[in-house]
């Protein structure tokens, strides 16, 4: 498997950069859904088309078993505008592959390519690129549209690169392995005034820093300590210049859990915070909590099949199955609240961050997430019982 994978590297590498230059955001990833809807086809895998817009499916069977087995990668670049300079870097302004996708549908179709010629399983693959991830809830939509209808699947799994781990290390954990993201909207309303007689009005803008300052307290007194949040405060909007004391002041942020009880318990404490702030100020307010992508569970089976596919690949010692959680989130969420799953991460290197300009997916790592998509593929369809 090595020897024939590594065959194709520099093909895969040449797909990686061609995305990684030509990137393009959620919902709009035509480009890269065909060059993926041709190859899959030249490698002759079934393609389905069309699902969430640009989500391109890949059916490919072997043997005589109902087994199934679905694998994702996600397409989707990012809005920012890239600091690299070198060939490979972002021809459109504003909008870069930050978060390694290239790399993800690259590696997803060197295992398609690995699979279609070797068909050394029995069973069938499903092979998910989706739209979206960040922000746009591809992955949901698809399901929404029917994926697991038209793809029924025994297990489905995930891969992400992470830039705070060593290159070509694996690290995946049973239970919550991603965050739960909710977004929150507070607009406070006062009265406004010439900034010179404040007592004439209610200072929504004093009001609002009240708020943000005692948002933070909820994390460090309300939550419990061996638990994880993150209240965020990251947009403060009011005013139209220097002598006017605005009516309104809106504040906009962001909620990271990793516990539904921990989720709902903020919630409740926000709108506490917030109505006694502005009770204190006189000052009325609106407050909205934006569900966003709930929190990513690997279960348990899967996760196990996860840590020891990995450990054939590079063995045992480079593959932690208790990795440390992220706080950041993921849309996979939704497919592993269908079908049993697990969501593994393969270490980057240090050199960037991911969602930093200065980022790329490092292409050494890419021989080791083929193998671990095409021995995952061997070992769950081997035609043995389960
Ligand atoms: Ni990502």
């Amino acid at each position: 498997m090595r020897d024939l994978i590594n065959s194709y590297l520099d093909e895969l590498v040449a797909i990686r950069r061609d995305m990684h230059k030509h990137p393009e955001p959620g919902f709009k990833e035509t480009r890269t859904s065909g060059i993926v809807a041709e190859k899959l086809r030249n490698w002759g895998i079934e393609v389905h088309t069309g699902m969430a817009k640009t989500g391109v499916v890949g059916t490919l069977a072997a043997g005589n078993s109902n087994q199934t087995i679905a694998l994702r990668a996600d397409m989707d670049a990012l809005p920012l505008q890239e600091r690299n300079t070198f060939d490979h870097r972002s021809i459109h302004d504003g909008i870069m592959h930050a978060c390694g996708h290239d790399g993800h549908t690259a590696m997803l179709l060197g295992a398609a390519r690995y699979l279609a010629q070797t068909r050394n399983f029995n069973g069938t693959v499903h092979l998910i690129f989706q739209p979206a991830e960040e922000g746009g809830g591809g992955g949901r939509i698809m399901i929404e549209e029917g994926l697991f209808d038209r793809f029924p699947t025994d297990a489905i799994y995930g891969m992400h690169n992470r830039s705070d781990q060593e290159a070509g290390l694996f690290g995946v954990r049973v239970g919550g392995i991603m965050a739960a993201t909710d977004n929150f909207e507070i607009v406070v309303t006062g009265i406004g005034t010439h900034a010179a007689m404040p007592h004439k009005g209610i200072d929504p803008i004093v009001t609002a820093s009240g708020i943000v300052s005692a948002l933070q307290s909820i994390v460090s007194r309300n939550v419990p300590p061996l638990q994880s949040a993150v209240i965020s405060t990251t947009q403060f909007n009011s005013g139209t210049t220097w002598n006017i004391i605005p009516d309104t002041a809106t504040l906009r942020g962001c909620v990271r859990t990793r516990r539904p009880d921990v989720r709902d318990h903020i919630r409740l404490a926000m709108e506490r915070v917030i109505s006694g702030v502005c009770a204190a100020h006189g000052a009325s307010y609106d407050f909205s909590f934006i569900p966003g992508y709930p929190l990513t569970v690997n279960t348990e089976r899967e996760t196990r099949a996860a840590v020891s596919a990995a450990a054939k690949v590079v063995g045992e010692r480079q593959v932690d199955p208790d990795t440390p959680p992220l706080m950041a989130s993921e849309d996979f969420s939704y497919y592993l609240k269908k079908v049993p799953g697990s969501y593994i991460f393969l270490g980057n290197g240090k050199q960037s961050v991911t969602h930093r300009a200065d980022y790329d997916f490092n292409d050494e790592i890419i021989p080791a997430g083929v193998q671990y998509w095409a021995t995952l593929v061997e070992q769950e369809l081997s035609g043995k019982c389960r």
